[in-house]
């Protein structure tokens, strides 16, 4: 018989991962508000009385409570929504997984420290700076203060999704590319730690089967910065010749990206490697592939024309 899982608030970025990774060997029930998959039912987790009915409907041997409000920006303008999706739902979460006596998953940010230390391990005091940053580091608290098994995974810069499903900064930057866009602005002050969707799932589910419960930091190996994302972005397309960066302060773009943003979130896996479980890759790696493996097809269409003797690309619009 295989373990069922409930994934709440599937129809993201991780969720398309966690899909991916675990529908082969478990048993899963997949809801999100937005239900843009046919695996996917309608759930808003806001709601706890249905929240409730519908994990103990399924009987699930672990609650894994993925989605959240992850837009910055709209997180600072409907601050109480923010609370109630971020963290009143994740006590409800935690009072489901009490409940019916499983363990459950939560995901944390690397965005909840204040970015004055470089780099942030597992065990460092978390300062969150706006709304999204705070209502997550509550949400871990409380996981952390009352449910009874957890993991609790900080991610941090978030690669995957692909075309369809990735808001962030690699899809950001792809499309700007496959709109024309050969002048591409850069921030210099912001430094982080990818985290490759398909790789965290791989290395939630190794510590899930292996019970070590707990908090751990779950990103890429290898530090990094906006800068150099987009530069390996540029060069696996092979457009080094063709664009031109432009660095300039966050400032540049307060006017869209007014939320405040530590000036460093980069995280190291710790605990990960001390207990041997660290089977994150590079960034560099994770990338490449994610843009192999997701994008390929969407580039082929709108960037690329595909030639007998290769791919050349398409001229600048
Ligand atoms: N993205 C990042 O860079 C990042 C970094 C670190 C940690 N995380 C954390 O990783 C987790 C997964 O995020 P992600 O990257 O997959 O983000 P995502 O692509 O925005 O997915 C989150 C999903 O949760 C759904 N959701 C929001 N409110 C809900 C509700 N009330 N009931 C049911 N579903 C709801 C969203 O639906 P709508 O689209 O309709 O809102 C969306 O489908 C989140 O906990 C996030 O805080 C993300």
């Amino acid at each position: 018989m295989k373990k069922k899982i409930y994934i709440a608030g599937a129809g993201g970025m991780l969720g398309e991962a966690f899909y991916r990774i675990f529908k082969n060997e478990y048993e899963i029930r997949c809801t999100d508000k937005d239900v843009n998959e046919e695996w996917i039912d309608f759930l808003d987790f806001r709601d706890f009385e249905r929240y409730k009915s519908d994990v103990e409907n399924f009987k699930p041997d672990y609650l894994f409570h993925l989605g959240a409000l992850t837009d910055l920006e709209e997180c600072e303008m409907n601050v109480d929504d923010t609370y109630l999706t971020n963290t009143t739902s994740v006590e409800n979460a935690v009072l489901l997984a009490n409940n019916l006596n499983i363990p459950m998953l939560y995901i944390s940010t690397a965005g909840i420290f204040d970015g004055k230390k470089d780099y942030y391990d597992d065990w460092d005091e978390p300062n969150p700076l706006g709304h999204y940053a705070r209502s997550k580091y509550m949400g871990e608290r409380y996981v952390r203060e009352n449910a009874k098994k957890y993991i609790i995974c900080r991610a941090g810069w978030m690669m995957g999704g692909g075309p369809k499903k990735d808001k962030k900064f690699i899809s950001k930057i792809i499309k700007q590319l496959v709109s024309g866009k050969r002048d591409l602005h850069i921030v210099n002050d912001k430094d982080g730690t990818p985290t490759f969707t398909v790789d965290f799932a791989k290395n939630v589910k190794l510590l899930i089967e292996k019970e070590y419960w707990g908090l751990y930091n779950l990103v890429c190996r290898g530090e990094t910065s906006r800068r150099d994302v987009a530069e390996h972005i540029v060069n696996i397309l092979g457009m080094q010749d063709e664009v031109t960066f432009h660095e300039v302060s966050s400032d540049y773009f307060k006017d869209t990206y007014f939320a405040p943003r530590p000036p460093s979130e980069r995280l190291i896996n710790k605990k990960l490697e001390l207990r041997k479980m660290n089977i994150m890759r590079d960034w560099k790696v994770a990338l490449e592939e994610y843009i192999a493996d997701y994008y390929t097809d969407y580039l082929a269409e709108n960037i690329y024309t595909v030639k007998e003797d290769g791919i050349t690309l398409k001229p600048a619009v």
